[in-house]
């Protein structure tokens, strides 16, 4: 694979070389000061199956030693995952707890939160686990969905949906490589990423979390987005298995029809995938699939993705998800772990949950055997990913930000973004334009980077420390080439309008106003509509960009202006890169991953159907113009 995957960068590099003069490709070669148990730095042509690499026999007996020395208690504590803010290293330490998570804005610090203080904090956890009796390391798992987003300060790439529309498993490699690499100038090895979503409706707050309505971008992305942080033996995890992206009406954590195998088919196809590519663990969807909960499932879980295909790894419920099983809370952890769960995060209530495990052991709830499979695949995937080894693992900041981490980025937003439309020869503008800028999206990096930065819901905050909003990059380019940014339609030749949705994550954005003045929609586009229609009048060139988490419905605001730009949430180079594009250096790349709606009726009508009729709806799965 590693081959694979370099000549694949090679091939990338030329065809890349053909069209923009000066772009070194990112070197993904693992750095053997930095990472010295690595399989691919060892002397020896023949390594011996080192930590568990392909679960080799040394690593198995090592495991079964380990496991055969634990009392039922300390088993039950390795599948244990709580959140940083209700356990201290003191309580890791008396139980030999098995993980702590981040949930989405848990900083160390209050705000402008340091690798140091993020790496003291993980220190601290890992040591005290380290201290505890069975002396077992723990896994610190965190959602680093587009860059290590927790992380004052760290590159925020492309959400997902429009790495779907870049569609390009090189760049996606690269990305989980990159992100990778600044999770760990925090020591952090376990990232909760890729959301392998089939999104159906673009109701549904996660829409954007996800490539695509349609499994052949999967089918490209998927063993990319894994490898990217596995090579860097950061743990992957496939989510959120299965079917949350097919609810009902798009509601989050709905429920799931699937009456034919082929609806089965499109969201099941990521995970094979994810299963092939070795994806060390697998969490389960809020969602139920036919009326039941997913995270209830034996016939999901065990039956069809751990004995039919064959997956090794571990499966992690969602945060808090079992809490939605039928019962008490015993009841609920008995059916989870039955059903395959193998660990649960339980991000406050975990001591409970703890020794619940133990109590329905010894009531013959639980089969022992069924905690030992459990256990036995945490210690499997610690081994393999060197936590017995090496638990202190940490790069050094200079990843942090890095100048490739940033270009990389910039060329992210550069192939995501999918033209629309451009009348008139509307786009590209001369780098000596007299422009007018405007709406809620032109001078915001927050709005750029969506939910999941910085904090679970995102932030308002303009200022994420790094990176430049479309404002930044628009007046940078004209300031060097004799243009102009003026205050009023007047004084304008060209009026660019950016349209923005706020920031918002999971059932947060659900909403049934996918208009560009409704729902998350930003209230002051209405104003920048106005002001496009305007210049429309006074026969301006507009422009129009929007900074959304999906497609809106744009309705008769279309006819306002010459050309349309789907920018997407393009992170903290969104400014840069959709300069680049703009003024004419780069081409448009990226095409639609999902159906752009006429309609709301339209919502849920995908490509996935088989009398999809490209002519119905506003632009196509596939849409996309350039300017050649
Ligand atoms: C989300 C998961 C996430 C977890 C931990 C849940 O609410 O559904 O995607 O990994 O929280 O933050
Ligand atoms: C956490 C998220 C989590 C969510 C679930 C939030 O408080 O920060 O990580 O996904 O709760 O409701």
């Amino acid at each position: 694979m590693k081959k694979l995957i370099l000549l694949l960068s090679i091939f990338t590099a030329v065809t890349l070389s053909a069209c923009t003069a000066d772009e070194e490709p990112i070197d993904n070669t693992i750095d053997c000061e930095q990472f010295p148990t690595h399989r691919d730095c060892s002397d020896d042509p023949d390594p011996e199956p080192m930590l568990c690499d392909g679960l080799g026999d040394a690593c198995i007996e090592e495991v079964e030693e380990l496991l055969a020395t634990l009392t039922l208690e300390q088993k039950a504590a390795q599948m244990i995952q709580a959140e940083r803010s209700s356990i201290t290293p003191g309580q890791v330490e008396t139980y030999g707890i098995g993980s702590i998570l981040s949930g989405g804005g848990s900083h160390p610090s209050a705000y402008d939160n340091t690798t140091d203080e993020w790496f003291a904090m993980y220190e601290a956890y890992q040591q005290a686990a380290l201290d505890a009796d069975a002396g077992i390391p723990l896994l610190y798992g965190i959602d680093a969905v587009h860059g290590n987003n927790n992380l004052y300060g760290a590159t925020i790439f492309p959400h997902n949906i429009g790495l779907g529309a870049a569609n390009d498993a090189q760049l996606m490699y690269d990305i989980s490589a990159a992100t990778a690499r600044e999770m760990l100038v925090t020591g952090i090895q376990w990232n909760f990423a890729p959301a392998l979503s089939v999104v159906q409706n673009i109701r549904w707050g996660r829409t954007y979390e996800g490539f695509s309505e349609n499994p052949i971008i999967h089918d490209n992305l998927t063993a990319q987005a894994i490898l990217g942080y596995q090579d860097l033996d950061v743990i992957a995890t496939a989510k959120h298995y299965f079917g949350d992206g097919g609810t009902s009406g798009g509601v989050d954590q709905g429920n799931s029809v699937m009456l034919s195998q082929d609806v089965i088919d499109i969201h099941m196809a990521p995970y094979i995938e994810a299963v092939e590519a070795g994806v060390d663990t697998i969490m389960i969807s809020y969602s139920s699939v036919n009326g039941t909960k997913m995270h209830g499932s034996q016939y999901w879980i065990t039956e069809i993705l751990k004995e039919d295909m064959g997956f090794e790894g571990f499966i992690i419920s969602d945060w808090n998800a079992i809490h939605q099983l039928p019962g008490d809370f015993e009841d609920q952890i008995v059916l989870s772990i039955n059903a395959g769960v193998d660990m649960l995060m339980e991000p406050y209530d975990w001591e409970q949950a703890m020794q619940l495990i133990v109590e329905a052991v010894e009531g013959n709830r639980i089969d022992e055997e069924r905690i030992d499979d459990a256990v036995r695949r945490i210690l499997q995937i610690k081994h393999k990913r060197g936590l017995f080894d090496d638990p202190f693992r940490r790069l050094d900041d200079s990843h942090l930000y890095s100048d490739d981490h940033a270009a990389l980025a910039r060329d992210a937003v550069r192939k995501s973004l999918v033209l629309l439309e451009n009348d008139n020869d509307s786009l590209p503008l001369d780098k000596n334009d007299t422009i007018y800028l405007l709406g809620p999206g032109a001078d915001n990096v927050g709005y750029q980077s969506g939910g999941w930065t910085r904090f679970w819901q995102g932030t308002e905050d303009a200022d994420l420390g790094v990176g430049s909003s479309i404002l930044d990059a628009f007046t940078e380019v004209l300031a060097a080439n004799g243009g102009t940014l003026v205050n009023t339609v007047a004084a304008a030749d060209t009026v660019v309008v950016v349209l923005a949705e706020t920031p918002y994550s999971e059932g947060w954005g659900d909403n049934d106003n996918l208009t560009l003045t409704g729902g998350n929609a930003h209230v002051g586009n209405a104003a920048a509509l106005t002001i496009a229609a305007q210049a429309q009048a006074a026969g301006k060139n507009v422009v129009g960009i929007l900074i959304s988490g999906r497609p809106l419905l744009l309705e008769d605001h279309l006819d306002h202006f010459d050309s349309f730009v789907a920018a997407w949430l393009p992170g903290t180079e969104g400014g840069a890169g959709i300069a680049d594009v703009l003024f004419g250096d780069y081409d448009f790349h990226g095409t639609l991953s999902f159906t752009w709606p006429a309609t709301f009726e339209q919502v849920g009508y995908t490509s996935n159907r088989e009398d999809y009729d490209e002519m119905l709806v506003q632009y196509p799965f596939g849409y996309g113009l350039t300017y050649n």
